[in-house]
C-alpha cells in the first residue's frame, strides 16, 4: 500500500461484509393498537408529493396564524418551513391539553436516591410552574424574544421547567450537558452570547450528591475573560429552601431561583406567538475542529417533527406511560423527553440518575413501579446493564410493548439480548438513527409496518429520502455491498437551520460536498450530508457503519478529536496529542491519548495523570482517555502530517499496514512495544 492510500482510504469506500439477519415481526396486539397502521404513509409521504406531506405533521399542532408557505428555497441551504405560520412551543406542549388533561401527569421524576418519593407533575402543575418561572426570566431578568440563555443543568423537572418558560418568552435556550465542565459551558456562553445562566446546586450521580454550582462560577469568569459578560446566574436548589453546594453565592450576580420566585405566586405569561422560523433552542454538537457547532433548531417545523415522529415511531398513546433514559443535555432528550412527548399530551419519565446505580435491576424496578410501556435508550446502557445485570429484567413485572434504541449502531447480539430479556419478546424495537442536526428520526422502521432487523435501522423515515454516494459522487445503488457517505436528498421540517453566527461553516460542512449547483434554489441540487458512512442492503434497510469524520463517538455521545486534543495541549508540556478511538465493550468507544513531550520534559505517570485530568476539567469526564501514551514522537508522513490510523491501528492491536513510507517508520515498531 502507498502512503497516499494509507492516508486516503476513507472507511465510507471500504467493503462491508456481514451476514444478513432475519426479520423480526411485530405482534397482532402491537399492531391492533399502534398508531400509524396504514402503508400508504409512505406513498404519502414520497418524493412526489414533498413537500406538501408534511402538512400532516403541521396540523398536530395548534397556530395562531396557519402558514401561507410550506417550504421555501430562496435563501438555498437554509431552508424554511411553514413560512407565515405562528406558533408557540410551551402552549403546544402544556396549554392546549389543559381543557381534557390538566389532571394527567406530564413528568413523573425519578430521584436517584431510592429513598426519596416519585414527583408526579401534572399539565396543571407544569402549567403553573412554567409561567411563574417565565414571569421571573422576563420581569427579574428582562428577557424577551431572541435573547439566548445557557442552561447546565442536571435530569431534574426544573430543566424542561426552565426550557418551556423560555419557550413561552420565545427566549432561546442553550441547554450544556450537565456532565460538561464550567469551562465548556463557557465556551457555549461566549458563542450564543448569554447574558443569563440556569443552573442547579447539585444534583444525584451514583450515590452522591455532587456539587455543580461550582461549575458555574468556572463558567462565569471564563467567559468574562472573552468578554462575554454573565449579569444573573439562577441557581434552582436541589433541595428548595435548602443550599446543597458549598460554594459561596456571588452577591447582585447569583440568585436562588425559589426565593426569586415567591414574588411571582401566582403569575400568569401569555405564550408570545413566535414566526415558525424563529429559533427554538440551540444544541451545541462537536464537530471536526476545536470549537463545537451550535445547531440551531426551529420552533414550528422542528415542533412538527417531533411531534409526528413522537406519534408514529414512538407509538405514544395517551395512556402509555413512557421512559426516555438520555440526558434531556442531548438532542435525543430535548425532542423524545420533552418537545415531542409533550407535545403529543404523553406521560413522560424523568431519571435523575444512573441506570446501574445502587444496582442493574433499577431501571426495571422504575419500569415496574410507574407501569412504563414504552423504553428509549442507547447501546450503550444496553451493554452495560447486560453485562452487569443480564437476568435482572427477569425479576421483575414489567411489560414494554416498544422499545428504542439510538446514538451508536448497535450489534445484533445486543440487539437480540435487548429484545428478549428487556423486552420479554413481547416489545417491537425502533433502531432510530438521527443527529443533533436533524431534530429528529431520519431512518427507522415504522413499528406496525415494516419489520425489524437486528443491527439495521431501516429505511428512510416518511419524508426522508437518503441516498449513498462514493466517493467520487456516485449513487451506491441497493444491495452494493458497498458503504459510502449517507445523504439525504431532500429537505424535513426538523433539520436545523443553520449553525448558530456560522453560516458559511454550516454550508460547507454539511451541503458543499455533493452539492450540484452552489448558485441553484432547488432543494434537489443540495443533498445533506450527514457525515456518517452506511451500506444500503437489498431490502432498502441501511446500517449505518459510524463517523466518517474525526468524531468519536463515546456512550452514544459525540466528543470531537479535536476538542480533547486541544485540551490536552493546555498542560505546558505537551507538544503534540493525537486522539484515537479504541472499541470499548460498553461504551462503544473510547478515546486512547498520544502524546509527544516538548523537549527537555520526560514522561512520568504524573505527567500522564495531569494531562488527563486537564481533559476532564476542559470538556469533562466523559472526555477522559482510556490511556494515556507518551510517545518519543509521533508517527508522521512525509509533510508532517500525524498518522492517526496507524494509532489507531495499534491502539486496537490491529495491523498498522504498511509503514514504510512514514518519515519516522522506527517509531511505529516501539508505540507499538509500548502498548503491548
Ligand atoms: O454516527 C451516528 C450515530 O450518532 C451520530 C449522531 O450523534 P448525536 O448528534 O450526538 O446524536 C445522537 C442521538 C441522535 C450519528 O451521526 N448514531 C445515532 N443514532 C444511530 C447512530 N449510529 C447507528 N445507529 C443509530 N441508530
Amino acid at each position: 500500500m502507498t502512503e497516499k492510500e494509507i492516508v486516503e482510504t476513507s472507511e465510507a469506500e471500504i467493503a462491508v461484509h456481514w451476514q444478513e439477519e432475519d426479520y423480526y415481526h411485530p405482534s397482532p396486539q402491537f399492531i391492533a393498537q399502534a398508531n400509524m397502521t396504514d402503508p400508504s404513509i409512505y406513498q404519502r409521504f414520497s418524493l412526489d408529493n414533498f413537500p406538501n406531506c408534511f402538512k400532516e405533521y403541521a396540523d398536530m399542532l395548534d397556530w395562531y396564524e396557519y402558514w401561507h408557505t410550506m417550504l421555501d428555497t430562496s435563501d438555498a441551504p437554509c431552508w424554511k418551513w411553514f413560512v407565515g405560520g405562528k406558533i408557540n412551543a410551551s402552549y403546544n406542549c402544556i396549554d392546549r391539553h389543559l381543557a381534557k388533561n390538566k389532571n394527567k401527569t406530564a413528568i413523573h421524576f425519578v430521584p436517584e436516591p431510592i429513598e426519596e418519593k416519585y414527583e408526579h407533575i401534572t399539565y396543571q402543575d407544569l402549567f403553573v410552574r412554567v409561567n411563574e418561572f417565565a414571569a421571573l426570566l422576563r420581569d427579574f431578568c428582562g428577557l424577551k424574544a431572541g435573547d439566548r440563555v445557557t442552561l447546565h443543568m442536571p435530569m431534574v423537572p426544573e430543566l424542561p421547567i426552565t426550557m418551556l418558560a423560555c419557550a413561552r418568552l420565545g427566549v432561546i435556550h442553550s441547554q450544556v450537558f450537565g456532565g460538561f465542565s464550567g469551562t465548556a459551558c463557557a465556551d457555549r456562553i461566549i458563542d450564543s452570547g448569554s447574558h443569563v445562566l440556569i443552573t442547579m446546586d447539585a444534583y444525584y450521580r451514583s450515590g452522591s450528591l455532587i456539587d455543580h454550582k461550582k461549575n458555574a462560577d468556572v463558567a462565569v469568569e471564563h467567559a468574562a475573560k472573552a468578554g462575554q459578560k454573565v449579569d444573573k446566574v439562577l441557581v434552582w436548589q436541589r433541595y428548595p429552601g435548602k443550599n446543597s453546594s458549598p460554594t459561596t453565592m456571588v452577591e447582585g450576580r447569583d440568585y436562588f431561583v425559589n426565593g426569586v420566585l415567591k414574588d411571582f405566586y401566582g403569575a400568569r405569561v401569555e405564550p408570545v406567538p413566535m414566526p415558525a422560523e424563529a429559533p427554538l433552542f440551540l444544541m451545541y454538537t462537536s464537530g471536526t475542529t476545536g470549537k463545537p457547532k451550535g445547531c440551531q433548531h426551529s420552533t414550528g417545523g422542528y415542533l412538527a417533527y417531533v411531534a409526528g415522529t413522537s406519534k408514529y415511531v414512538q407509538d405514544i398513546h395517551p395512556e402509555d406511560v413512557y421512559w426516555c433514559m438520555a440526558d434531556i443535555g442531548w438532542i435525543t432528550g430535548h425532542s423524545y423527553i420533552v418537545y415531542g412527548p409533550l407535545a403529543i399530551c404523553a406521560s413522560s419519565v424523568i431519571y435523575e440518575g444512573v441506570p446501574t446505580f445502587p444496582d442493574a435491576g433499577r431501571p426495571w424496578r422504575i419500569a415496574q413501579d410507574l407501569d412504563v410501556n414504552i423504553f428509549h435508550t442507547a447501546p450503550t446502557a444496553i451493554r452495560a446493564l447486560r453485562k452487569i445485570g443480564p437476568d435482572e429484567p427477569a425479576k421483575y413485572n414489567y411489560h414494554f410493548k416498544h422499545m428504542t434504541t439510538v446514538g451508536e449502531p448497535i450489534e445484533p447480539e445486543v440487539w437480540k439480548w435487548y429484545h428478549k430479556e428487556v423486552g420479554k419478546g413481547e416489545a417491537i424495537i425502533v433502531d432510530t438513527w438521527w443527529q443533533t442536526e436533524t431534530g429528529g428520526f431520519l431512518c427507522s422502521t415504522l413499528p406496525a409496518l415494516t419489520p425489524m432487523k437486528p443491527g439495521s435501522a431501516g429505511p428512510g423515515m416518511p419524508g426522508i429520502h437518503p441516498i449513498i454516494f462514493d466517493e467520487d459522487g456516485n449513487i451506491l445503488p441497493q444491495g452494493a455491498g458497498k458503504a459510502g457517505n449517507i445523504c439525504i436528498q431532500n429537505p424535513w421540517p426538523g433539520a436545523f437551520q443553520t449553525i448558530w453566527g456560522d453560516r458559511n461553516r454550516f454550508v460547507t460542512n454539511y451541503y458543499a460536498r455533493y452539492c450540484k449547483n452552489p448558485d441553484s434554489k432547488d432543494w434537489r441540487d443540495w443533498p445533506y450530508l450527514t457525515g456518517d458512512a452506511a451500506v444500503e442492503a437489498k431490502d432498502g434497510y441501511y446500517r449505518i457503519l459510524g463517523r466518517i469524520d474525526d468524531v468519536i463517538n463515546v456512550s452514544g455521545h459525540r466528543l470531537g478529536t479535536k476538542e480533547i486534543e486541544s485540551a490536552a495541549l493546555v498542560v505546558p508540556e505537551v507538544a503534540e496529542a493525537a486522539v484515537v478511538p479504541v472499541a470499548h465493550e460498553i461504551k462503544g468507544r473510547e478515546p486512547d491519548l498520544y502524546i509527544a513531550l516538548k523537549p527537555g520534559f520526560s514522561a512520568s505517570d504524573a505527567l500522564a495523570k495531569k494531562i488527563s485530568d486537564a481533559i476532564c476539567n476542559e470538556i469533562g469526564k466523559i472526555a477522559k482517555p482510556r490511556k494515556v501514551w507518551i510517545v518519543r514522537d509521533m508517527p508522521k508522513t512525509r509533510s508532517g502530517k500525524i498518522m492517526r490510523r496507524v494509532l489507531g491501528a495499534i491502539s486496537n492491536r490491529k495491523d498498522v499496514g504498511d509503514v514504510t513510507t512514514l518519515a519516522n517508520p522506527d517509531v511505529v515498531e516501539e508505540i507499538q512495544q509500548m502498548v503491548k
